[in-house]
């Protein structure tokens, strides 16, 4: 009973699903992973995955401005991203990935699990805007987790905890 109106709720919402989002959206600082690896920073110095480790997080202007304080600050992009960082505001990053809310996606266990970044955001490293380059649709899930004997079942992904 629970699972039949799960599925019709789902049914109802599946129309407007971040599916058809931009795959690679304008951002609002023009910010290149392609650029700032290169120059030997890592994922970690920017991204974290804090408890429950469902998430992970962005980097703070301050972040960015421990080094655009002086590197580059005439460039009108740098003065955009000063701008944000003196208003105390956070950078209004646009997403590249999302699953919806009724989709449970923990970080944390699949990174336990040995999976790296790159099999589910592609080169990132080699980038200089980031683009949904990989499938992280339902199927894409799925035949992960088939090529990895994890889980299938509806609930795994689906049921809400
Ligand atoms: C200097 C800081 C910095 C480093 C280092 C960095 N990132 Fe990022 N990352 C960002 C910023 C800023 C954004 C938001 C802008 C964008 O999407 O390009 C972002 C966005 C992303 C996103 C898109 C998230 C979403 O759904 O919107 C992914 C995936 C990502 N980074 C992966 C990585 C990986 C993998 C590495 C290491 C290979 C890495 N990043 C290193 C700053 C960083
Ligand atoms: C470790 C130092 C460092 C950090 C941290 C850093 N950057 Fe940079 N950034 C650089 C360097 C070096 C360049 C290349 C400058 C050049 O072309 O001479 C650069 C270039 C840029 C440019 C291109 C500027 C232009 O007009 O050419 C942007 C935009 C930028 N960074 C944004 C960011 C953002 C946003 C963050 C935080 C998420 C960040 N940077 C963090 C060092 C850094
Ligand atoms: C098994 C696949 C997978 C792996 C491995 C993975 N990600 Fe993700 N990532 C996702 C999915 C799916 C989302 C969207 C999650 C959501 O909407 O809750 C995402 C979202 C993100 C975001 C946006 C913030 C968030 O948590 O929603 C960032 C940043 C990110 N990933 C960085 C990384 C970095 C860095 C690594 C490696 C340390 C990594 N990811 C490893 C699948 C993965
Ligand atoms: C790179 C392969 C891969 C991809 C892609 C992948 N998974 Fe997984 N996932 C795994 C593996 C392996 C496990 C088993 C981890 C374990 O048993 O500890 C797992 C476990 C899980 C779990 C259980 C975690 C827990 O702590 O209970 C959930 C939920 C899950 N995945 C959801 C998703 C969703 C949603 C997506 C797509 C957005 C996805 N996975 C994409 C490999 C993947
Ligand atoms: C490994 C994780 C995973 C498993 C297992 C899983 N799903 Fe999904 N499901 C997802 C993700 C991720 C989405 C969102 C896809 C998107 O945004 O494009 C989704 C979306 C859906 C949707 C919305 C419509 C659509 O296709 O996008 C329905 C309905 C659905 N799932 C039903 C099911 C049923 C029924 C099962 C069991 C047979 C199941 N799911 C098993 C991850 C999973």
């Amino acid at each position: 009973m629970r699972r039949a109106c799960f599925l019709a709720a789902l049914a109802l919402i599946a129309a407007p699903l971040f599916a058809d989002e931009p795959k690679d959206p304008e951002q609002p600082i023009p910010y290149s992973h392609k650029q700032h690896l290169a120059l030997g920073l890592a994922c970690k110095d920017c991204h974290l995955n804090p408890d429950p480790g469902d998430s992970m997080t962005f980097p703070a202007s301050s972040k960015c401005m421990s080094c655009h304080q002086t590197i580059k600050k005439d460039s009108a992009a740098i003065q955009k991203l000063a701008a944000f960082d003196r208003q105390s505001k956070e950078i209004p990053w646009v997403r590249v990935y999302k699953v919806p809310d009724f989709v449970f996606f923990p970080h944390k266990s699949h990174l336990a699990a040995g999976a790296k970044c790159e099999n589910c955001h592609g080169k990132v490293a080699e980038r200089d805007r980031l683009f949904r380059e990989t499938d992280l649709s339902m199927a894409g899930c799925v035949t992960c987790h088939r090529q990895h004997n994890a889980k299938q079942t509806c609930d795994y992904c689906h049921d809400p905890r």
